[in-house]
């Protein structure tokens, strides 16, 4: 670990950090664990493989996935982002009163065993059904944007097919994600 400090600062969560001084090397997720106390995003690889540690970056051109464990606190000073922790709806008391759409699809789906990937799996079609918003997909596309949106996270649990039907069912039930047009897949031959 680097002696060289760095005030840092971020929002997380819609918060304000208080800036604190961080060794210049230390990853996002070191300093959400260890430093904040957000402990649902979770350590994998920790070599940017297998999405574990993927959280929201809330990004001026909208949400990207970006995996906590490489991602520097340099990167990140100074930027938004959303944990886990940060998804569903709480009262004032911080006690969760609603969950988001998407994580309550998965446990509708019984989409986890474990649970230790759940969370990037969060993060992952979380940030695909708000891009969608600005920019719906056709309804015959949904699978194979789903795929490709959760293709990155790594589960050693299940098969895959609850998350990706949770994440499918949400974006075809929401209004304004999807469009009745001509799926690409059906003009490709
Ligand atoms: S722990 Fe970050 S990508 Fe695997
Ligand atoms: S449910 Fe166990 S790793 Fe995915």
């Amino acid at each position: 670990m680097s002696d060289r400090m760095l005030t840092i600062s971020m929002e997380i969560n819609g918060t304000p950090t208080d800036p604190v001084d961080l060794p210049e090397d230390l990853m996002l997720l070191e300093y959400l664990q260890e430093y904040l106390n957000l402990t649902g995003t979770r350590y994998g690889c920790g070599q940017g493989v297998c999405r574990a540690c993927a959280v929201i970056h809330d990004a001026p051109d909208g949400p990207k996935v970006v995996p906590a464990c490489i991602t520097g606190v340099a990167w990140a000073n100074g930027r938004s982002f959303r944990t886990v922790e940060g998804h569903a709806t709480r009262d004032d008391q911080g006690a969760i009163t609603q969950l988001s759409a998407i994580q309550q699809a998965f446990l509708d789906h019984f989409s986890f065993q474990c649970s230790y990937c759940t969370p990037g799996f969060v993060a992952s079609a979380t940030a695909l059904v708000e891009r969608l918003e600005t920019a719906p997909v056709a309804r015959g596309d949904v699978e194979e944007v789903v795929l490709k949106a959760l293709n990155g996270n790594i589960c050693r649990c299940t098969g895959y097919v609850r998350y990706l039907e949770a994440a499918r069912d949400v974006i075809l039930s929401t209004p304004g994600l999807t469009t009745e047009e001509v799926a690409i897949s059906d003009t490709a031959t």
